[in-house]
């Protein structure tokens, strides 16, 4: 954790790590260098079980991200554009199925890639002037990074279709309404919101958030009586914790959990 990088930073808050997008000259855009950065990271917070929960967030205070570094475009061709995809489409679902909850704070534009990092999180927190959206189609492209997959899961396919084929981009307070984003606060409250929300995952269970995490996101991929068996099966494991027997001690003796991760 106490690697420098060159396009992302990275502070770690007792068992929070804050992951920074750190290219503000070109609005957190990602390139190759800020993909595999992020992906070795995320390898490493994955592996470290001191670590409760991440935020992620992007530097200044006009872009989370504004998605993938247009500036590459030009130059590519069918079979690498191709692999761009899959490159990008890997990132975001390696944050998906990470260990601990992802919170996203967008504290500006979330577009293209910007929006589908956001979109891979568990919780997305908006600052109040932050505009979102899938502009690929005036590019000429579709998204590649998810957005057609994941925006249906979560905004459902009317909203969905909007985003993605008219490319409209939307406020915060209109996410809000559409369930794209959890909660919408003032720029300034951003960083205590976030704060707020991780010291509340800290305080859980972690072992039980994996798995709660887990039984949602596979579940909602396959047939419900097949997600209603991984719920079943992952829940039974929980039995075998040290945290269920400190949340159930301290549900009888009246007082708040301090689950061990155990
Ligand atoms: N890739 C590379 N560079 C980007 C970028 C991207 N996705 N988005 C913005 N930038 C760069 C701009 O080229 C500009 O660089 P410059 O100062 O060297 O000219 C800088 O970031 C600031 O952006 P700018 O466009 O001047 O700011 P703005 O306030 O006028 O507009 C946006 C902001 C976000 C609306 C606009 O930059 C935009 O539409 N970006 C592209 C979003 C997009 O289509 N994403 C999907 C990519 S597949």
């Amino acid at each position: 954790m106490s690697k420098q990088y060159e396009t992302i930073k990275i502070e770690r808050e007792k068992s929070v790590v804050h992951i920074t997008l750190n290219r503000p000259h070109r609005l957190n855009a990602f390139n190759d260098t800020l993909i595999e950065e992020l992906s070795e990271v995320l390898d490493t917070i994955d592996q470290d079980a001191g670590i409760r929960c991440v935020i992620i967030t992007g530097e200044g205070d006009r872009a989370f991200s504004a998605g993938a570094d247009i500036m590459a475009f030009p130059k590519a061709t069918p079979v690498t554009a191709t692999e761009f995809s899959r490159i990008g489409q890997k990132l975001f679902s390696k944050i998906e199925a990470l260990s601990k909850p992802v919170i996203a704070a967008i504290n500006g534009y979330a577009l293209g890639g910007g929006l589908e990092l956001a979109l891979a999180c568990d919780f997305r927190i908006a600052s109040e002037h932050a505009e979102l959206g899938s502009p690929e189609i005036n590019l000429g492209i579709i998204p590649g990074w998810g957005a057609t997959q994941r925006l249906v899961r979560i905004i459902g396919l009317p909203s969905a279709k909007r985003l993605v084929m008219l490319g409209d981009r939307v406020k915060a307070d209109e996410a809000l309404k559409m369930g794209l984003v959890d909660k919408v606060v003032q720029y300034d409250q951003l960083k205590d919101e976030t704060r707020e929300l991780s010291q509340r995952i800290c305080d859980g269970p972690p072992i039980a958030l994996k798995y709660a995490k887990q039984a949602i996101n596979f579940g909602s991929q396959v047939p419900l009586e097949v997600g209603l068996m991984i719920e079943a099966s992952l829940m039974g494991l929980l039995f075998s914790t040290e945290d269920v027997k400190l949340g159930l001690e301290a549900f009888m003796s009246r007082r708040k959990p301090k689950f061990k991760g155990k």
